[in-house]
């Protein structure tokens, strides 16, 4: 049963895994590189300048990223903390304490990547749409404010639309790209449910990733959420955050239910995924690395993850998926990442409602009324 699935190795040092049997159809899976050496081949050569706003615990993952990914080096830093200018500078790097500093200094600068907290991202991103032109990199979530995330989707052009991505990574990662191939093939037959386990983690800072995830697997977003916060936790950016855990599900028209378990019962982080389809089911466990195909009528099929999703790793991926493509296919949007503010905002509704489900509109004027969140 096993040689039904069989893995190769290609002499290109590219790997796939095919799933030979007639009766599940042929699949596919790039395993291309497990870290992007640079960016794509016929990019080698190209260096391209990035600048960062923000150099604070993400901001110096990003640039130790930038620095490993061939073709890219970062030109520019901008930070309002001292101490995070001098951490540059002891870097060589180029480090303004403001933002119209920074703006002059972009004009040989392919991408900017904002990684301040989430507050700051939506009146970084207006003013930089003002005096820059390249792409633009937004750390998720996209802003605390549900609000100036509608105000400005509305009123974006298709140009600026166009350069702006957001870092929900989950996106370019082989692992996860190779679930959606999965379920793509005939394998395991269409999905019905998802159960993410998160762990302890919170609805902004984590459980945002996997909600993004669900647009880009489903390709559809959720009719209803229903939700139960708990009080948040203090938080380690500093008083003025906040951020919930809890547990919520989601219900899509076309009939998947999804849930997400990120309550703090659990004492540490640790992510697993379980998709259950029509024939068979899917299981990822992020944190110990390894993805389980049980196909029914068959022993299941396990293989390692390509590789540990660590900051480090995933935004050489993004870079590289942005820096060598105009529009990345697999693109988390402006419009993708207000759907995930609006979404976290209906789950505070609903928590706030004793667990009611909560419809998802396009004016959702119903739970825009609640007071504006404060996740970093
Ligand atoms: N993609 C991921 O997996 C991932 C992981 C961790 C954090 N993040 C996100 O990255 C962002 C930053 O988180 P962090 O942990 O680095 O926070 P942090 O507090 O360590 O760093 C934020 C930095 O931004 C600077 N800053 C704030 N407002 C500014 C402004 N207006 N202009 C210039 N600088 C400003 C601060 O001085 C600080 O140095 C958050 O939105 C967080 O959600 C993403």
């Amino acid at each position: 049963m096993f040689t039904k699935i069989r893995k190769l190795l290609t002499n290109t040092g590219k790997r796939y895994y095919f799933i030979t049997s007639k009766k599940l159809g042929d699949f596919s899976v790039d395993k291309s590189g497990v870290i992007p050496a640079g960016l794509a081949d016929s990019a080698k050569d190209i260096n391209k300048l990035i600048g960062i706003v923000g150099f604070g615990n993400q901001g110096k993952a990003i640039y130790s990223g930038i620095t490993a990914l061939a073709g890219t080096k970062v030109k520019i830093i901008c930070d309002t903390d001292p101490q995070k200018l001098s951490d540059a500078r002891a870097k060589n790097l180029l480090a303004v304490d403001n933002l119209d500093e920074f703006i002059k200094n972009l004009n040989d600068v392919d991408l900017v990547i904002i990684a301040t907290t989430a507050p700051s991202h939506i009146d970084i991103l207006s003013k930089l749409l003002m005096g820059y032109n390249g792409k633009i990199l937004i750390e998720k979530p996209l802003d605390s404010s549900l609000k100036k995330s509608v105000e400005l989707s509305e009123r974006l052009s298709v140009n600026e639309s166009g350069r702006i991505f957001i870092n929900y990574a989950k996106r370019h990662l082989p692992d996860l790209k190779n679930v959606k191939e999965i379920i793509k093939s005939p394998a395991v037959g269409r999905i019905n449910s998802i159960h993410f386990s998160i762990g302890n983690g919170e609805l902004a800072m984590i459980t945002s990733h996997y909600i993004d995830y669900l647009k880009y697997l489903l390709e559809d977003s959720p009719a209803k959420v229903q939700a139960i916060l708990n009080k948040p936790r203090q938080n380690t950016r500093g008083d003025q955050y906040e951020d919930n855990n809890g547990s919520c599900t989601f219900f899509y028209n076309s009939g998947v239910t999804a849930f997400f378990d990120f309550s703090s019962v659990h004492t540490k982080k640790d992510v697993q995924i379980f998709i259950k389809c029509e024939n068979g089911y899917i299981f990822f466990d992020e944190y110990k690395g390894y993805i389980l195909i049980g196909p029914d009528g068959m022993p299941p099929y396990i293989y390692n993850s390509l590789e540990q999703g660590t900051t480090k790793t995933s935004i050489q991926r993004v870079i590289a998926d942005i820096l060598a493509h105009d529009t990345p296919k697999n693109k988390c949007s402006f419009e993708d990442a207000t759907e995930v503010v609006k979404i976290i905002y209906a789950c505070h509704y609903s928590s706030q409602n004793n667990g009611i489900p909560v419809a998802i509109k396009n004016d959702f004027a119903e739970y825009s009324s609640i007071a504006e969140l404060k996740y970093p």
